[in-house]
């Protein structure tokens, strides 16, 4: 059916000449009809050529029976990446008109083999309607990548992928975290969509393009074990120090209990760690794991001031054992070996000497062989305390029998006894 009514299929025959003929000579007469017989034996071909194809659908305004806009953008499909190619490449189907109403969808793969396979082995592989386009966009308005017109510029990655992340009832019928909006609010997020970094963390540098996976399967680059890896492709200074330290060690070894970047920086909701928010929410991140310093820090000053009020300033876990390159006490590397101390608390406290230092960040009078002192002190003042409960609980007792057996002896109640 024809909405635009401009054309009808004989109309498009006419201007393409092919049932012209033209009087002349023999030699000319069989030229010509030599001619009209090649051309008579590739009507399709001819048809198929743009020109053809466009004669109707570069009206824009074109629709289908149902109201489905079937125009073409013409000078916007001829400077894309595919503008070089015919209507026919990619509609392998439709060669001449009328062609069928709803013609077989494209199969980018007879021309992509690589892309699809990826996509077909990916979590994406049932995600939409048609595999490519749900990120490339208009197939006919495709620009190479490095393009900022093309939908996977590395600048509008997050807004593409967003069309389906942001989306609530998508990530409640599959169960998946709504990331778009978290992602925008940090510092990658920023990076990307405020200043332009081109260099930043877009979606694409953390999970692929084609080949998605779930974090689960062991080959994701956002598996666990793989996470250094793929933060570290651009914080490569970063990661050298994380891989000299206890967890990057760990991690290596095979440690999967041990702290990776986003353990610490989760993935999504990245932040300057300099900022408050950060520093104000980061003592449970060291803390969930190491619940015995944990729990000994909290008792301490720098802790409670913490607490009080939200101050920035006081010491953080990290403020003493550095970040990334974390090392055990005993290691003289170590910002915490006793050699060190000095020059760790002098970071806050300028007069810090060898007595200041003498100061326990996790004093812990529970622990004998770490505290001795503490120990026998706690001991002792615990004892104090259950021998003067004891002694008056026993004592009341005692009073209680007295009473009793004074009561059953004046043969009366203890009320009647006071009236
Ligand atoms: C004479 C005008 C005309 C020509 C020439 C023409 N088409 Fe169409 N085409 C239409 C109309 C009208 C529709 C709307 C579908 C319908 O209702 O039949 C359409 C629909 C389509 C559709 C969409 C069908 C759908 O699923 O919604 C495709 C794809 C298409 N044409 C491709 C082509 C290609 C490729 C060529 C050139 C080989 C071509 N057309 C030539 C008129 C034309
Ligand atoms: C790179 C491959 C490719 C080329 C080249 C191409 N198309 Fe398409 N076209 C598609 C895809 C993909 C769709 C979406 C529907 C589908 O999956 O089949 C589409 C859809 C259409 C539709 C239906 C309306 C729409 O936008 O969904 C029309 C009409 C159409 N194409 C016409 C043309 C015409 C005319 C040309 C030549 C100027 C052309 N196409 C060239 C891939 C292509
Ligand atoms: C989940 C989103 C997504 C889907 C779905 C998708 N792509 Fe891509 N595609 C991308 C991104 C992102 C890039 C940019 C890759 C880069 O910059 O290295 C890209 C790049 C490409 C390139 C350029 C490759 C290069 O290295 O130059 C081609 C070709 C391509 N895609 C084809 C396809 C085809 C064909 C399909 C369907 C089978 C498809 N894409 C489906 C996101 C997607
Ligand atoms: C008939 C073959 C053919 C078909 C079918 C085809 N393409 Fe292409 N595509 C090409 C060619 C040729 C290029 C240009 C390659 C180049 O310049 O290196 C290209 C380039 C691309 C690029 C840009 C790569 C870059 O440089 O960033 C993308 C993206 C792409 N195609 C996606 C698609 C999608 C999506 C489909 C299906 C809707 C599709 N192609 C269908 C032939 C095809
Ligand atoms: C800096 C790296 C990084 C960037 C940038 C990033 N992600 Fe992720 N993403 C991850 C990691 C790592 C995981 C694995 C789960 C986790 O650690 O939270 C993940 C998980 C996911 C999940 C699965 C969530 C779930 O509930 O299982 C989705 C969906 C997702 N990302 C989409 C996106 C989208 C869309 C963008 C861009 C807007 C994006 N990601 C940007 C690293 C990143
Ligand atoms: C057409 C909508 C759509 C687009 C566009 C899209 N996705 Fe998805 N994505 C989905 C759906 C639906 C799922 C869930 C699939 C499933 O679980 O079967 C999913 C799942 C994911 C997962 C989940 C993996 C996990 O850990 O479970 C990640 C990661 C992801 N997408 C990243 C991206 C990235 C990155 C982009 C952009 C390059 C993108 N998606 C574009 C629809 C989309
Ligand atoms: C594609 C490169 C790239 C990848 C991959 C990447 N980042 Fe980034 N990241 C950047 C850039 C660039 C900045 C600086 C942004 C700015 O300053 O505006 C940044 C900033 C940061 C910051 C803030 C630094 C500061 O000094 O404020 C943290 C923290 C961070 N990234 C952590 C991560 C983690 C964790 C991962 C992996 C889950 C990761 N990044 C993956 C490029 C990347
Ligand atoms: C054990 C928790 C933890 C792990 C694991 C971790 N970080 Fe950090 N990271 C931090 C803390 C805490 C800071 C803030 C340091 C400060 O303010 O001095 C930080 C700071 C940063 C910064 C800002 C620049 C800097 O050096 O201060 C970047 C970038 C960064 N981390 C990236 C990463 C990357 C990439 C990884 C993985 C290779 C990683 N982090 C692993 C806790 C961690
Ligand atoms: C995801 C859990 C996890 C997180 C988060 C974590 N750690 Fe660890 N940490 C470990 C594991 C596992 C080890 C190595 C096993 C062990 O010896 O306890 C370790 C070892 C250490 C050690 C060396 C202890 C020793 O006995 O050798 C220090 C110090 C340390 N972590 C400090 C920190 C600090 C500071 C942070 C926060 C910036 C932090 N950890 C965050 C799991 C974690
Ligand atoms: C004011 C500085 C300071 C702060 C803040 C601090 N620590 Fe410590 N930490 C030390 C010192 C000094 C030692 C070594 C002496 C000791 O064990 O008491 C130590 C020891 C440790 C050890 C044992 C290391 C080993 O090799 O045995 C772990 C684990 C640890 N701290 C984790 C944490 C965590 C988690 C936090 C935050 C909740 C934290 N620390 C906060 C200074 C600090
Ligand atoms: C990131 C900065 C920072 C670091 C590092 C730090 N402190 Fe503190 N500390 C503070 C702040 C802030 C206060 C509260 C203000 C004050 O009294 O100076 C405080 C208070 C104290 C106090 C109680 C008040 C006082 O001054 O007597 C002691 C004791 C103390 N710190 C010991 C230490 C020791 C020992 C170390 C090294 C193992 C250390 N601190 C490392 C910031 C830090």
């Amino acid at each position: 059916m024809l909405v635009s009514g401009r054309f009808v299929a004989g109309a498009v025959k006419q201007d393409n000449g092919l049932s012209a003929s033209r009087p002349g000579s023999r030699g000319r007469m069989l030229l010509a009809g030599l001619v009209a017989l090649l051309l008579l034996s590739l009507p399709r071909v001819m048809l198929a050529k743009d020109a053809d194809c466009l004669s109707c659908h570069s009206d824009k305004t074109m629709q289908d029976a149902s109201g489905k806009n079937v125009g073409v953008d013409a000078p916007l499909f001829h400077s894309s990446v595919h503008g070089s190619l015919g209507c026919s490449d990619c509609h392998s189907d439709v060669h001449d008109y009328p062609h069928p109403e709803h013609p077989a969808a494209v199969q980018c793969v007879t021309c992509h083999a690589d892309e699809s396979k990826a996509i077909a082995g990916s979590i994406h592989a049932k995600a939409s309607t048609h595999p490519c386009t749900s990120c490339h966009g208009n197939a006919h308005e495709i620009f190479p990548k490095g393009d900022p017109r093309s939908a996977v510029y590395p600048l509008n990655i997050p807004k593409t992928c967003g069309t389906c992340h942001g989306n609530r009832a998508l990530a409640q019928k599959y169960g998946l975290e709504n990331v778009y909006s978290v992602y925008m609010d940090s510092i990658h997020g920023y990076a990307v969509s405020k200043e332009g970094l081109l260099v930043a963390a877009n979606c694409m540098s953390c999970h692929g393009s084609h080949n998605i996976l779930s974090h689960k399967d062991p080959r994701s680059p956002t598996n666990k074990a793989n996470i250094a890896a793929t933060c570290g492709s651009c914080h490569g200074g970063v990661k050298a120090q994380y891989m000299s330290g206890v967890h990057g060690k760990q991690m290596a070894s095979g440690n999967m209990k041990a702290p990776v970047c986003t353990d610490c920086h989760t993935a999504h909701a990245i932040l300057e760690p300099t900022l408050a928010s950060f520093r104000m929410q980061s003592t449970p991140i060291c803390g969930s794991c190491h619940k015995e310093q944990m729990a000994t820090y909290r008792d301490t000053f720098h802790s409670q001031l913490g607490l009080l009020g939200g101050y920035v300033q006081t010491a953080r876990c990290w403020d003493c054992h550095g970040a990334h390159e974390v090392l055990p006490a005993s290691d003289p590397r170590s910002p915490v070996a006793k050699a060190n101390l000095i020059k760790t608390c002098g970071k806050c406290h300028a007069d810090a000497n060898a007595s200041f230092v003498e100061y326990q960040p996790h004093a812990n009078p529970r622990n004998r062989s770490l505290n001795p002192e503490l120990y026998y002190i706690r001991l002792f003042m615990n004892l104090l305390l259950w021998s003067v409960l004891g002694f008056f609980a026993l004592h009341t007792l005692l009073w209680f029998i007295r009473s009793k057996r004074e009561q059953e002896k004046n043969g009366s109640t203890g009320e009647a006894k006071h009236d």
